[in-house]
């Protein structure tokens, strides 16, 4: 695995994404509240690009009968059948266990850097 540039730090606002090609590879990388994802633009489900999808919130666990929203900002949804992941982690949430694949990120001066 090597590592890689991608971005300037700045150069993607908290609550933003960018697409980028590493070797081949199309790898969306998010800003969430400062820290840094990468996730590669393939849902696990059927294969849509799921970094294209929304930055949002989910419904998060509740008493019978309420409905409580919450981490805004840290769910990706994918574009295609909706489905919901953990950007931080890229596992799902219905299942934590079934997971987007991820790099790790790292930050080198003002460089956003991603091992591939
Ligand atoms: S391809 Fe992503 S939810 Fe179906």
């Amino acid at each position: 695995m090597a590592k890689h540039i991608v971005a300037r730090a700045g150069e993607i606002s908290p609550g933003e994404s960018r697409l980028v090609k590493v070797q081949g590879r199309t790898i969306g990388i998010f800003n969430v509240a400062g820290q840094y994802y990468a996730i590669k633009n393939s849902c696990i489900h059927e294969g849509a690009p799921v970094c294209l999808g929304t930055i949002t919130g989910t419904f998060i666990p509740s008493a019978p009968g309420e409905f409580h929203y919450g981490n805004e900002g840290e769910i990706l949804r994918c574009p295609w059948h909706g489905w919901e992941f953990f950007i931080a982690s890229g596992g799902s949430v219905f299942n934590p266990q079934v997971k987007l694949k991820t790099y790790p990120v790292t930050i080198q001066g003002d460089q956003v850097m991603v091992e591939v």
